[in-house]
């Protein structure tokens, strides 16, 4: 029986945080590491282009902070492929003949897309390829026959147009491409991790990260600053752990084991919850649970950073490597796609 197939990436914009963490790194380690499916994991650069065309020495940079965040946290290139999206130009001649079957009426409706470019105020002065960066984004994913997606729940309008793309080529041409599913994590929490500011999302661009990269004593002052709940100001008051991001994150990260280790006046975090909305429960009590808890994560990822940090050749050979491997996955679905439309003229 052949394996299901997953894939998802990352764009190169800077280093992984504990967003990325939370809401896909672990879970790529556990897929994984269950050896029931074939894995890709990619950095999607000719994304993150679309929209950094004049400054591509950060996407270089980025492109291997991202390798060194992927092998850190146990991402392992024996067992889950790992690539570069540029280094496959196939992917990029699927990208144009799923161009006819879309409409710019379609790619402007996009709820992601909306949002980006309000973000990055493009207006009607966004650039042609980043509108149509949803159309590169199912060509990676129908490219490899892809079942499977792990994403955040802000990806959920790019796996569906992916759908729809599979769904018109296929009604066209025969039935050529696989249509995907997105994989959401189970605990909601982590689909979207707010920032330490409570914001709705951890994001590089509104300066509220904790990166897996950080020092022990970035991570301490990044946690003892967090929004908690602006009304909790005496220890004794009644405190909300809803709204109140370190709460958040100790639903995120946080395991009875931790609490054993930690805090073992409470079995679990109900119990802290509890003990905090009665009132009589401090911030930063609660705040240096959470940092060991987050050292505890933290600490074997930076134990590996570093041996790839001091390795970098190791990491663009397996780069490399993983990329030519997945390329010969792509040439046979863009052969296919080919195929179908009746673009190969002279092979018969
Ligand atoms: N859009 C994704 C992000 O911003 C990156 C990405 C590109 C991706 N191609 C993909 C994710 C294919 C899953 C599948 O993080």
């Amino acid at each position: 029986m052949t394996k299901k197939v997953i894939l998802t990436g990352d764009r190169p914009t800077g280093k992984l945080h504990l967003g990325h963490y939370v809401g896909s790194l672990k879970n790529r380690v556990k897929l994984q590491e269950s050896g029931e499916y074939d894995v890709y994991v990619f950095i999607a650069d000719l994304q993150a282009l679309t929209d950094n065309a004049r400054d591509p020495e950060k996407i270089r940079k980025s492109l291997i902070e991202v390798a060194l965040d992927y092998l850190s946290v146990g991402i392992d290139p024996k067992k889950t492929t790992i690539f570069v999206q540029s280094q496959i130009p196939e992917l990029t001649e699927l990208t144009i003949h799923y161009m006819n079957l879309v409409t710019l009426a379609r790619l402007k409706r996009n709820p992601t897309i909306k949002t980006e470019i309000k973000e990055r105020g493009f207006g009607e002065a966004v650039p042609v390829g980043f509108l149509t960066y949803p159309i590169s984004q199912a060509a990676d994913i129908t490219g490899f026959n892809a079942n499977l997606v792990p994403v955040g729940d802000d990806q959920l309008p790019l796996i569906e147009q992916c759908k729809e793309i599979v769904r018109t080529f296929n009604s066209i041409y025969g039935d050529v491409l696989v249509e995907p599913e997105a994989m959401l994590s189970e605990n909601k929490v982590c689909n979207r991790l707010p920032g330490i500011d409570g914001k709705a999302k951890m994001s590089k661009s509104l300066g509220n990260c904790i990166y897996l990269s950080d020092d022990k004593k970035t991570v301490a002052s990044k946690v003892m600053s967090m929004y908690t709940d602006p009304n909790h100001i005496k220890v004794e008051d009644p405190g909300n752990v809803n709204d109140n991001t370190v709460f958040t994150y100790l639903d995120a990260f946080s395991t009875p084991e931790h609490f054993a280790k930690y805090l073992p006046e409470y079995k679990n975090l109900d119990e802290l919850k509890e003990h905090y909305k009665r009132g009589g429960l401090g911030d930063v009590k609660v705040k240096r649970f959470l940092i060991n808890v987050l050292e505890d994560i933290l600490e074997p990822i930076r134990e590996k950073r570093k041996y790839y940090e001091n390795n970098i050749e190791e990491v663009y050979n397996m780069l490399n490597e993983g990329s030519k491997k997945a390329r010969l996955v792509v040439k046979d679905t863009l052969n296919k796609v080919r195929d179908a439309i009746g673009l190969n003229y002279f092979n018969k």
